[in-house]
């Protein structure tokens, strides 16, 4: 393990906040209708399980693994489906759930795979939008935190699969190589 250092960003308490305004919003918007909740795997695992016992709306839940290639901190773009969703979405009121929206890559492919199932309309829902590597021009309809740059772990985030279990988020700073 690199003696990379953990320092905090966002608190258990204030993601809470931000999880409870996010599922008050989207049950308004989806209020009288049923909604199918895809949460994008393995990254938002635990915001997923969050948002959804804030709904105060019918829902139905399912699960996708996307990923790209190696294990680095940025994607290659050469994105595979590990695991697809098991719901029929053809005609259904469908959001995306994410963890993170950095260069778009991920789900710019993954707008264009859930469309060809023709669902009936097709909303994303991120906890964190990082600005500054955008790629392509994706946007999220519900975001949980906004920054401009940096790397995240913990509430479901990992580096090189660790901190996922960690209850709050962290920036992550690596040693300067010399
Ligand atoms: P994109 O395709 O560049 O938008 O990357 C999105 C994916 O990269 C996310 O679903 C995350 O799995 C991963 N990712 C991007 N930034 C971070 C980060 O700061 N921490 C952990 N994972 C990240
Ligand atoms: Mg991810």
């Amino acid at each position: 393990m690199e003696d990379e250092k953990l320092v905090l960003l966002y608190s258990k308490d204030e993601i809470d906040i931000r999880i409870k305004s996010l599922a008050g919003r989207i049950s308004k918007d989806y209020r009288d209708r049923e909604v199918a909740l895809i949460c994008i795997l393995k990254g938002a695992f635990i915001f997923m399980a969050d948002l959804v016992r804030n709904l105060t709306i019918p829902i139905k839940i399912d699960f996708l693994r996307v990923a790209s290639y190696g294990n680095q901190s940025q994607s290659s773009g050469k994105l595979t489906i590990y695991k697809d969703i098991e719901l029929s979405i053809e005609d259904k009121d469908v959001i995306i759930v994410e963890d993170i929206l950095d260069s778009g890559l991920t789900l710019s492919y993954l707008i264009d795979k859930l469309s060809a199932k023709k669902p009936r309309s097709l909303k994303l829902c991120v906890l964190i939008d990082k600005t500054e590597r955008r790629e392509e021009k994706v946007s999220a309809d519900y975001v949980g935190f906004s920054l401009e740059k940096g790397f995240i772990v913990g509430y479901g985030l990992d580096f090189n699969e660790q901190y996922r279990h960690l209850p709050d988020i962290y920036r992550i700073e690596m040693p300067i190589k010399s």
